[in-house]
């Protein structure tokens, strides 16, 4: 029955073929599908089914053909059913009720037309009668078995209700379960108030709900005192429910909910409903009329994309033949239908062979003080998965406003600290500390009225080993003597198992303490101290360099020899007078020679210079040193601490910091543990207090480690003699904290972000720690730190130094050449002159004089000296 033909026809008779495809729809897929309805007048889904028929536009249109029918009536539906059938209709969605669902799936089945329904499922075979709504007892048994029920009154109505109450019967007899079952349609308003009345006399406060929406409402909603019961409700809409007057009578109801309304898709598909028709279509049979459309849709679209003939041709229409003729597409229909898979508005949609759904989930749900929240859902896979870790503690919650909270606290410096006059004061007003304050700014925040209370036993909390039990702070909040604890309180993953915390309001870690070094006594050359070391002997070799170089450039230089007075040619400068020239200038003080040639002015004003800066530089840091206490502190971190063996070391006797290092996998702490554990006599303390005085009279030769905030609170206590070195070994913080499942947690939460956020949780630190400190601030003592001027400082100077040496030399050998070049002119001329002289036959003294300037004439090296080059290394000295 494919297309086959269609090729060779259009090649045939390609104009004809037009209207010929309207006659001859056996050979092309139609492109409308007509869906027959079959609803009650003006009820909610017809309207779904129409908004429905409008969003599904696609090929192949889906066209209504709906009949207002009372589905009540056999003869009217089997009227309306028939006169769909034989207009040719491809598939039917509609409602029944109890007395017409049998007669429906009689024509169904021997039709085969498939009948797709948003009602109530029935126990049935036929598979032409595709049920949109999830059954129910499997669930609802689930249920009855997690919370125990052997006792409980059952309410039905008996459309939907007949299959589940077999059910139930059965498994009752099973169990011997005590089943009162109640048929609703039996029961007038006065009627069931009478029931209501009994129940109340019997005890009997569990009961299950199973009908409509409309009636439920309307029984909840009969006001009573329902403090007692807990119902159950079998309908799969309870968020469509109204529960909010019922909601104030506290009592426990259980139901399911199919659609999820938070879904983006639901959302949008709920927003074009809105736009359509005023009502909400979240009803959750609106939701599974909207999928059965939605699964009609799919299934043709399969099918003309498959290219399966579904054309109704000839009379085969005619609905009360005898024998009943089946229609022959009506199979493969029936097997679109069923084979279609979607995520629709019910969540998943699938059916199996009988047409029922399958694979679906339900959710839980439950009434709380707050409304309805999820509890768990049921799926077939997995049965009832109880997913609610809320577990109320505050019994009767009327929002956060209209109670007083009690906050527990634990004394502890400069956290909570009583007032000194608080024998005169009452409540919160006696305590005062960074926790006080903390507490009252959350309350501010978060909006609640609460009363300081001290924890009973003054401990943080732990469990003990025997009774499992917490103590302390924990304990409180564990056993509802508490709501909130506010106080120093470290996060740790077993306490967090058992409470909630906020963020920590406060960063810490371990830290060491050490006793405040004292002034160290001025040594007696402490005056070389504002100069490093190196700086000392540089400035010696520089000062032997400098005589060196002045003597040389002396020796070099012609301009510093004398000629006129005396009887030799002598120089000021030989060695020991040039050394005595430099220490006469480094000491600030003249000498009676100075040099006269360029090169030796040279030296002497490089080293003038140098002299002056580096006198300066001393002078300006001797001044800082002397005016400034110095504290050499001889530890400055844990590694310093693990290196010697001088200081002893140790932490509180099974606190957190022990248990820090006895787990510590790191090489440095390994080895600290290993010596604290060792260590003769032990180096851990009782209490913080111990410690600290250990400390302080341990002159130095004892550190405590604890946590950073209470190490730097101590060292701003008197006497002041402690100090915190070091960064911290570790981080925790310290939170506020709520038993598990408050209402308080969130907005107590956020409201220590927000301290955090606007920086009050500083402000309050500073408050407590430095601006009520007894030492002064914080970093006094630290950053006059002077220490000595270091070679880098001044290390330009050096360099000017050498430089100034190396030009000198320069300079002198220049003169020394232009000198010599002068004098060998004057030689010759001399010479010339003495030629001359001779060939005249006059002779001079002159000349020999002159050459005698240069005792030792004759040194090879320099090409420009000639034979005038000489050094008189042994000419007079001094
Ligand atoms: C629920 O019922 C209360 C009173 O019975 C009514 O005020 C409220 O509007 C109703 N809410 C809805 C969503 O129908
Ligand atoms: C309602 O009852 C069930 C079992 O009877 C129980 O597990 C659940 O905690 C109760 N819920 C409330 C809010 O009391
Ligand atoms: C409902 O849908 C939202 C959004 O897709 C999802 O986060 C949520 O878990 C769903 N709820 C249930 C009960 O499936
Ligand atoms: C059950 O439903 C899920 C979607 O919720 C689907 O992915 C899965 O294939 C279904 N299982 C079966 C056996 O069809
Ligand atoms: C708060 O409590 C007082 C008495 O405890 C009561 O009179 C008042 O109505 C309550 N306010 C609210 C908003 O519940």
């Amino acid at each position: 029955m494919r297309l086959q033909s269609f090729p060779v026809s259009s090649v045939l008779l390609p104009l004809l073929l037009l209207p010929l495809l309207g006659l001859c729809s056996g050979t092309s897929f139609p492109s409308n599908i007509n869906i027959g309805g079959l609803f009650p007048t003006g009820s909610h889904e017809y309207e779904v089914f129409r908004f429905a028929l409008a969003q599904h536009q696609d090929v192949p249109k889906l066209v209504p053909q709906v009949d207002m029918v009372d589905t009540g009536s056999s003869f009217a539906m089997t009227y309306a059913f028939c006169s769909q059938f034989s207009k040719g209709v491809y598939a039917i969605m509609g409602l029944y009720d109890r007395r017409t669902v049998n007669m429906l799936m009689s024509f169904c089945g021997s039709l085969h037309v498939c009948f797709v329904t948003p009602s109530f499922p029935v126990h049935t075979n036929n598979q032409f009668v595709l049920q949109l709504r999830p059954q129910l007892q499997e669930p609802l048994m689930a249920l009855l078995e997690r919370f125990e029920w052997t006792r409980f009154v059952y309410m039905y109505s008996s459309n939907s209700g007949l299959s589940v109450l077999q059910r139930i019967l059965d498994t009752a007899a099973e169990h011997s379960w005590q089943v009162t079952s109640v048929n609703l349609d039996t029961l007038t308003e006065a009627g069931f108030i009478k029931l209501l009345a009994d129940l109340d006399y019997k005890k009997d406060f569990q009961i299950i709900i199973d009908c409509e929406l409309e009636r439920l409402n309307s029984i909840l909603n009969l006001r009573r005192n329902l403090k007692n019961y807990h119902y159950v409700l079998a309908n799969l809409g309870f968020m469509d429910l109204n529960l909010t007057e019922f909601q104030k009578l506290g009592p426990n109801v259980t139901g399911f909910q199919l659609v999820n309304r938070s879904d983006p898709a639901v959302e949008k598909i709920n927003q074009d409903w809105l736009d359509f028709d005023s009502k909400d279509l979240k009803l959750y049979t609106g939701a599974l009329t909207y999928d059965g459309v939605s699964v009609m849709a799919t299934a043709f679209q399969n099918l003309r994309r498959q290219r399966i003939d579904i054309s109704r041709r000839g009379n085969a229409g005619e609905c009360l033949a005898n024998p009943p003729a089946p229609w022959g597409q009506g199979i493969d229909i029936q097997r679109a239908l069923q084979q279609v898979r979607l995520e629709g508005l019910t969540g998943w949609v699938q059916f199996d062979e009988r047409g029922h759904r399958t694979n679906y989930t339900l959710t839980v749900m439950e009434l709380s003080h707050s409304g309805p929240r999820k509890i768990g859902f049921w799926n077939e896979r997995r049965g009832y998965v109880n997913t609610n870790i809320y577990r109320p503690v505050v019994e009767e919650f009327h929002g956060l406003q209209n109670r007083t909270y009690v906050v527990t606290t634990i004394l502890e410096a400069p956290y909570m600290m009583l007032k000194k006059n608080h024998e005169q004061l009452e409540g919160n007003d006696r305590y005062e500390g960074y926790c006080a304050e903390l507490a009252s700014e959350i309350a501010k925040h978060v909006g609640f009225v609460y009363r300081l209370e001290l924890v009973g036993d003054g401990k943080y909390g732990a469990r003990d080993a025997e009774t499992k039990m917490w103590n302390g702070m924990v304990g409180e909040l564990v056993y509802g003597k508490a709501d909130v604890a506010v106080a120093p309180l470290t996060i740790t993953l077993v306490r967090e198992q058992v409470i909630d915390f906020t963020k920590p309001f406060m960063s810490l870690g371990i830290s060491i303490m050490i006793k405040k070094p004292t002034k160290s006594k001025p040594g007696v050359f402490s005056f070389l101290d504002p100069l490093a070391y190196e700086i000392w002997m540089c400035i010696v070799f520089a000062y032997i360099g400098v005589s060196v170089v002045l003597f040389l450039v002396s020796r070099f230089s012609p301009y510093e020899w004398k000629e006129k007075e005396a009887p030799e040619h002598s120089n000021d400068f030989g060695i020991f007078n040039s050394l005595w020239f430099s220490l006469g200038a480094f000491m600030q003080q003249g000498c009676d020679i100075s040099p006269r040639s360029l090169s030796g002015r040279i030296v002497g004003g490089v080293w003038w210079f140098f002299t002056l800066i580096i006198i300066s530089s001393y002078t300006a840091n001797l001044a800082a040193f002397l005016t400034v206490e110095r504290m050499v502190s001889p530890i400055e971190s844990a590694e310093d601490l693990a290196k010697q063996t001088e200081i002893a070391y140790g932490t509180l006797e099974g606190g957190s910091t022990k248990e820090f290092f006895r787990r510590s996998k790191i090489a440095v702490f390994e080895k600290m543990w290993s010596y604290m554990r060792s260590a003769d006599p032990t180096v851990f303390v009782k209490n913080t207090n111990e410690g600290v005085i250990r400390v302080r009279k341990s002159k130095g030769k004892y550190a405590y480690l604890l946590e950073s905030s209470m190490n730097e609170y101590i060292e701003q206590r008197k006497p002041c003699d402690t100090m915190k070195v070091g960064g911290n070994l570790d981080s925790k913080g310290y939170g506020v904290a709520t038993p598990k499942g408050s209402p308080l947690r969130i907005p107590v939460n956020l409201a220590v972000l927000k301290l955090n956020e606007q920086a009050v949780l500083d402000k309050l630190k500073n408050k407590w720690w430095y601006d009520k400190g007894e030492c002064g601030h914080k970093d006094s003592g630290r950053k006059d730190k002077t220490s000595a001027l270091s070679l880098s400082n001044v290390a330009g100077v050096f360099y000017i130094l050498i430089g100034g040496l190396g030009l000198a030399m320069l300079v002198a050998l220049v003169e020394f050449c232009y000198k010599s070049r002068i004098e060998s002119r004057r030689m010759k001329l001399i010479d010339a002159a003495m030629m001359s002289t001779r060939a005249s036959g006059l002779g001079g003294e002159n000349g020999r004089v002159v050459a005698h300037d240069f005792p030792k004439a004759g040194a090879q090296g320099l090409p420009c000296m000639g034979k005038a080059a000489g050094l008189g290394l042994s000419s007079t000295g001094m």
